[in-house]
């Protein structure tokens, strides 16, 4: 399986903080916050991995991680994307270097106080389609800045909302995807949404609708760092204290 992680966008709500960096590049106790999304796919087994990212701070992703391989990469491969497109749009940079194979997909800003192999291994022996992460989320404010997966009677996810103003449910979709390779097919389908982006959601409801998404819940934290100053903050002290990607 290989990895691609997704380190553009413009970070617009963590102005002013990113118009001096990429928010990737902000630290998350002490370390850069890029190197917790690899930490997680090296330590699940995965060695071969596409970073994707844009803006005029690209160059410094070059000058942290080099090759690779003093964080654990086998083969690091590098994508530029242009705009900040959208999600999907980041991903469909990655098509060429995923090949036929799978892919599991990590947005940058988003850490996991567990090591996400479990999820990992589910995927490899799913037979196809598509796997998302769910994290219970108590706050319905921090659900309405979110993806929200909502169930039917037998608890199969009917639907994901994007950025709903009542949440359908508790339960988040994290940042972390697993895709087979009909991704390649449906990515050139979407339509830009409402914010102009090319939206992830829509994939993952294409999978849905198709019968083809399995999911799993996580044991333990989940922060996306991106969110707010507030959420930035909060996964930083909960890193600090905690660590992250821990195998227990
Ligand atoms: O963190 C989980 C959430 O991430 C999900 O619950 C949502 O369903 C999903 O849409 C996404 O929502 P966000 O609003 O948090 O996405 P954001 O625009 O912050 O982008 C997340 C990461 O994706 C960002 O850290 C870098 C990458 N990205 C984003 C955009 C818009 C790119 O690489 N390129 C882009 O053009």
């Amino acid at each position: 399986m290989r990895g691609v992680i997704l380190a553009g966008g413009t970070g617009s709500r963590l102005h002013p903080l990113t118009r001096i960096t990429n928010k990737h590049l902000l630290p998350i106790y002490d370390r850069p916050m890029i190197s917790y999304a690899i930490e997680a796919l090296v330590g699940s087994g995965v060695g071969e991995i596409m970073l994707v990212t844009g803006g005029t701070h690209a160059g410094e992703f070059l000058r942290l991680l080099g090759n690779g391989n003093e964080f654990g990469i086998d083969r690091l491969f590098y994508a530029y994307q242009e705009k900040a497109g959208g999600i999907a749009e980041a991903l469909g940079l990655a098509e060429k270097f995923v090949a036929g194979d799978r892919c599991v997909v990590m947005l940058a800003d988003n850490l996991f106080e567990r090591s996400i192999r479990p999820c990992v291994e589910a995927f490899e022996k799913q037979e196809r389609g598509a796997r998302v992460v769910l994290s219970k989320e108590s706050e319905p404010e921090h659900l309405r800045h979110l993806g929200v997966a909502q169930f039917d009677g037998n608890r199969k996810i009917e639907r994901i909302i994007e950025k709903p103003a009542i949440p359908p449910s508790d339960y988040a979709v994290t940042g972390v995807y697993f895709y087979d390779h009909t991704v390649w097919k449906v990515l050139p389908e979407l339509q830009p949404s409402g914010r102009g982006e090319l939206e992830i959601t829509d994939v993952n409801n294409w999978y849905l609708e198709h019968g083809l998404m399995e999911y799993d819940v996580l044991d333990g934290y989940w922060g996306d760092a991106g969110e707010s100053i507030q959420a930035y903050y909060a996964v930083h002290d909960f890193v600090r204290a905690h660590g992250a990607n821990r195998n227990v």
